[in-house]
């Protein structure tokens, strides 16, 4: 296979700046993908909370202009010291050197309008020209749009084929049409797609018009790839989806397997493999200890990390709690925060349920390692899941998953269905009675050592790196190449 050069752009990546799977994916899959061969290079925007003096980062362009609504306003470019990878940070004091956050500032779509302009126009000046270009999430979907508009007859790009990643299209950059006037196209209107909901095609969806300009899309499952064209999962835009299946793929994240591995993972109590689960053993006391549970080495640990959202299953999830504390022998470790209703809702039950249920209301990527090591069961309950990661982290590190049939959860965990041994429990329909049948049947397993050993190893074995994916996008970007579009979907836009 040639090498292809691959710029690949996120607005958050790990280690540098983070709210959620997606810096996890953009931090492993581009470092997968470029130890297959290819040239990938990232880029993110310099937010006020990285540090180029502290990270040791030099200049890679003092000053380049950037077009931006009818003007032209100055970026800057870092580069990190990383010897794997070319990572691109985009300087600008007023859209992001300024604040401290990452999202939710009443300008973000100036702001990442911007930063994926800013992006493009770097290429240039850096004179690396991207043969494929991978978007990420609304931030990033202006791109495939001036593609195949303001820069089809720029020779620097007209060969550039776009590949634009879904990740959750619950977040789909909604602006109203000023956002094109910033961006330069305001004379392309918004989609008129005639069967879009009618509340979408007065607005601007980021989201939307990176489906309808990209020459590929993906998302991160199989599974999702399907859901999102049906209307219950579509957000909205599951006709532009529909229309577009050809060119759409789920591919199943992965994760960075050596850095979420339980025989040598720091902050494990002890350590341990699929061969070897002896360890386990030592780390379950350890979580029970620190996190406050009475020692009882017999009773099922159920872990659960998560933001606590309604997309996370809180909603089934509170319900059944107070019953399993109840009737069922188990113990709850649960963390993370979000919504202020879940936290009040947890810390109530753990006061009535000390040495029961513990909840640490914040994230802690040691703990949540140590949440994985020490558990039996690992709940997800989520009502979608594009892709899930710590389902992965959980099999990894044996702790048998729970999780509703949906998106990246049904296409990894394999149900215990005898003689299937599978690597987990799945239940449907998203409530509440299913969710505590699935524990039931989960905690009736636990009492027969051999067969749960038997799930165990194998969620333990199998695989989720994240080289298959980097394997498959290898492959997407060459088929975007073959596959690129020129002109605008006309059908799709007002004139
Ligand atoms: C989003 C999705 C999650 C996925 C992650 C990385 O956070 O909600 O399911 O794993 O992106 O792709």
């Amino acid at each position: 296979m040639d090498a292809l050069n691959i710029l690949y752009l996120s607005a958050e990546i790990l280690p540098y700046a983070a709210t959620g799977g997606l810096a996890q994916v953009a931090a492993a899959l581009p470092r997968a993908v470029r130890r297959l061969g290819d040239d990938v290079r990232v880029i993110l925007p310099r937010y006020g909370l990285i540090d180029p003096d502290r990270l040791g980062f030099t200049r890679a362009l003092e000053r380049f202009p950037v077009p931006f609504e009818n003007d032209v306003l100055w970026a800057g470019l870092w580069q990190a010291p990383d010897p794997d990878i070319p990572i691109y940070f985009i300087e600008h004091q007023r859209f992001f050197g300024s604040r401290q956050g990452i999202y939710s500032f009443p300008d973000d779509g100036e702001r990442f309008v911007f930063y994926s302009r800013a992006s493009l126009e770097a290429m240039r000046h850096l004179n690396w020209r991207p043969d494929v270009i991978h978007c990420n999430e609304w931030q990033t979907a202006l791109i495939p749009n001036w593609l195949r508009t303001t820069y089809q007859d720029d020779p620097f790009f007209s060969q550039t084929a776009v590949v634009y990643t879904i990740h959750n299209l619950g977040y789909q950059g909604i602006f109203g049409h000023r956002v094109l006037q910033i961006a330069g196209i305001a004379q392309q209107g918004f989609i008129a797609h005639p069967d879009i909901a009618p509340t979408l095609n007065q607005v601007v969806s980021m989201m939307g018009r990176g489906i309808i300009f990209a020459d590929i899309i993906t998302t991160v499952s199989p599974s999702y790839a399907r859901e999102i064209q049906t209307p219950k999962f579509g957000e909205g835009l599951d006709p532009l989806l529909r229309d577009r299946r050809e060119r759409l793929f789920g591919v199943l994240n992965g994760i960075d397997a050596n850095a979420w591995n339980p025989a040598d993972d720091p902050a494990l109590a002890a350590p341990f493999d699929s061969d070897d689960l002896s360890g386990k053993a030592a780390c379950k006391a350890a979580l029970q200890q620190e996190m406050g549970l009475s020692q009882e080495p017999e009773t099922a640990l159920v872990g659960l990390t998560s933001r606590l959202t309604e997309q996370k299953g809180f909603d089934i999830l509170i319900s059944v709690l107070e019953p399993a504390l109840r009737l069922l022998p188990v113990q709850f470790a649960i963390m993370g925060s979000g919504d202020p209703r879940y936290h009040h809702q947890l810390a109530d039950l753990q006061q009535r349920y000390p040495g029961r249920l513990a909840f640490h209301p914040s994230y802690d990527e040691t703990l949540a390692r140590r949440i994985y090591a020490g558990s039996d069961i690992f709940l997800m309950p989520s009502r979608f899941e594009p892709g899930g990661l710590d389902q992965l982290k959980a099999m990894r590190y044996g702790a048998v998953p729970v999780v509703h049939a949906t998106g990246g959860l049904k296409d990894t965990v394999i149900d215990h269905h005898p003689p299937e041994v599978g690597t987990g429990f799945r239940f449907t329909p998203y409530d509440g009675m299913a969710l505590y049948a699935a524990l039931v049947r989960a905690l009736e397993i636990h009492r027969h050592p051999d067969i749960w050993r038997a799930i165990q190893r194998n969620a333990m074995t199998r695989d989720v790196s994240v080289d298959a994916a980097a394997r498959s996008y290898r492959q997407l970007y060459r088929r975007a190449r073959s596959l690129k579009l020129t002109g605008r979907p006309d059908a799709l836009i007002n004139s």
